[in-house]
């Protein structure tokens, strides 16, 4: 037997619990959410176990069954039927907002994803030139801006924009602090890559970059994959403009960012565990692939170890069973 042994400290339930350093609490965890305007009954995200598009009776239902999951943070889109290229309506956002907050007044804490992909009738993220062949960058903030402070007036206890366009974060806290609205907390994604991890929610936001477009990916917005000091020099930046809560997103692939970051930027940190990474555990465990408990705790502890103080998760709503909390 050898003198040292580190198997000791894994021998047994008990031990695992008492040497753990991070534990996971459903606490710690946001829904996202989709109300989509027009439709008559809920649908399901292809990919995503239990996970909606939701109509604006749905989405109250929803988040009374996920409060009686120990659940009440969320992250809310709104997703139009009207697409347009400019001047967009807010509507079936902000009324949405307000209904959640009539129904359940401070038991939810909501944040609101700002973005203009769901509204745009080329799906990107701002607003194009006339070539359609570039966002142009303070057009697109200011509508960003003009939607976050309705978001904020309906009732939204945080909005997160997502745009990945410059200057947006001052421009929003401009807009809010001008308003009499300093209350309301800014989350950034700060640190959004361009990723091939986000396909099931760009069907359900209705929100995939038209393919007819010169313009046919986000990659002259989001950061680049290969680019982590473009992530700390947006995550400076953004902390510096306002924002309360700095994101990493996708998770699984950019730990080490996530990582380097909460290592180096003392503010909160949190991760978005995206759509493909979720069907990426959720479509292997219906198949009988994967243990979707195991795999999904196991990737929360990563962000956590990784130094996530939160997580936006589509199975959020499963936490407080996967965690038997
Ligand atoms: C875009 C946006 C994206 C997500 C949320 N807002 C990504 C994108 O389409 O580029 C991704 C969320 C996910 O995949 O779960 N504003
Ligand atoms: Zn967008």
């Amino acid at each position: 037997m050898a003198a040292m042994s580190l198997r000791r400290l894994r021998d047994n339930r008990h031990i695992r619990e008492l040497t753990r350093e991070v534990r996971l609490h459903p606490e710690q965890f946001i829904q996202p959410l989709f109300v989509v305007e027009g439709l008559r009954e809920r649908e399901a995200v292809a990919g995503l176990t239990d996970v909606w598009r939701d109509t604006p009776a749905s989405l109250l239902r929803q988040i009374e069954a996920d409060l009686g999951q120990g659940i009440s943070k969320f992250l809310l889109f709104g997703v139009p039927a009207q697409k347009q290229e400019r001047n967009f309506s807010h509507t079936v956002t902000t009324d949405n907002i307000a209904a959640i907050r009539r129904q359940f007044g401070n038991d939810v804490w909501l944040a609101v994803d700002v973005c203009l992909c769901s509204h745009t009738t080329h799906g990107h993220c701002g607003i194009l030139n006339d070539r359609r062949d570039h966002v142009l960058n303070d057009t697109s903030v200011t509508a960003l801006a003009a939607a976050a402070l309705q978001f904020a007036e309906a009732g939204a206890d945080c909005v997160a924009p997502s745009d990945m366009q410059d200057g947006r974060i001052a421009a929003i806290r401009a807009a809010l602090d001008q308003a009499g609205r300093e209350r309301t907390a800014i989350m950034s994604y700060a640190a959004k890559f361009n990723s091939a991890f986000y396909g099931p929610f760009r069907l359900a936001a209705e929100s995939a970059p038209g393919a007819d477009l010169p313009l046919r990916d986000r990659a002259s917005y989001q950061i680049d994959p290969a680019r982590p000091a473009d992530a700390l020099l947006c995550a400076e930046r953004d902390a510096a403009e306002g924002a309360d809560i700095l994101m990493v997103k996708p998770g699984l692939p950019y730990l080490d960012v996530l990582a380097m970051l909460s290592a180096r930027i003392h503010k909160p940190w949190a991760v978005y565990q995206t759509s493909g990474e979720q069907a990426g555990i959720d479509l292997p465990a219906e198949r009988g692939l994967a243990d979707a408990q195991r795999a999904q705790l196991e990737s929360w502890t990563a962000f956590a170890r990784a130094g996530a103080s939160m997580i936006i998760s589509y199975a959020a709503r499963r936490a407080r069973r996967y965690l038997g909390a």
